[in-house]
């Protein structure tokens, strides 16, 4: 099973509270893509952390693509059941785990609310395919994913994030992975550390620049 758990990045979640949240007032449809999301708790910790800051109606409106490569098969039943042992939502606040999970009977498991799970859509798919799960998104969160590629497939990876955001979409990534020089006029910080980033418009000079900067065969 993937190294991973709920809540595992509150500052990422507390930037996305802070500065994309905002943003999202007023859409109907408000795409998210989680990317190597493994079996739910980064999803999830980011539905919960929507939640919190939305109104149920506008809550409504968020749907999550959690995707992952999945080599287990293991990751579609446990996101789409939303059930996890009480040490995985161990370090959830507990005013949080009141809100939003259901003990299953007497049982050591518990369920996360419907309404959170008809959010979150898991989807098989490989990142290094280079083909989107879907475009204008107005969100991709990439994390603890792409130290694991070369640098020219993180290259490829990123343009492709790129490409698939909406034109005022935001990227997140691990704290430790900063976006390359070459994508400069491509992503603006929002946050100092990097890890929060800005999609820039999609000018035709920056798609030009990007597409002879970045060729890689
Ligand atoms: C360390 S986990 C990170 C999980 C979560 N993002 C987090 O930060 O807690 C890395 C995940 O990336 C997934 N992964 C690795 N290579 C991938 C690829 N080529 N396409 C999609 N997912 C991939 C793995 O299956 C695993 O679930």
């Amino acid at each position: 099973m993937a190294f991973t758990f709920f809540f595992r990045d509150p500052r990422a979640l507390g930037l996305i509270s802070k500065h994309v949240v905002p943003k999202l007032a007023g859409k109907k449809d408000i795409k998210i893509w989680d990317a190597g999301c493994a079996h739910g708790p980064e999803p999830y910790s980011l539905a919960i952390t929507l939640r919190e800051e939305m109104s149920h109606f506008m809550f409504r409106n968020v749907k999550i693509y959690a995707t992952d490569i999945d080599g287990s098969n293991l990751f579609e039943n446990r996101i789409r059941e939303g059930v996890y042992s009480r040490i995985e939502i161990g370090r959830i606040p507990d005013s949080i785990k009141k809100r939003y999970f259901s003990q299953i009977g007497e049982t050591e498991h518990f369920k996360i609310k419907d309404e959170l799970r008809s959010r979150v859509n898991f989807l098989k798919h490989d990142l290094l395919s280079l083909k989107p799960a879907g475009g204008d998104f107005n969100l991709i969160v990439c994390k603890n994913v792409l130290l694991h590629f070369t640098p020219s497939q993180r290259l490829e990876v990123l343009k492709m994030f790129y490409n698939s955001l909406a034109s005022d979409g935001f990227l997140v990534l691990e704290r430790t992975q900063e976006i390359p020089e070459l994508f400069d006029n491509m992503f603006e910080k929002v946050s100092s550390g990097g890890q929060l980033f800005r999609k820039l418009k999609d000018t035709i000079k920056n798609n030009i620049s990007f597409r002879n900067e970045i060729s890689i065969n």
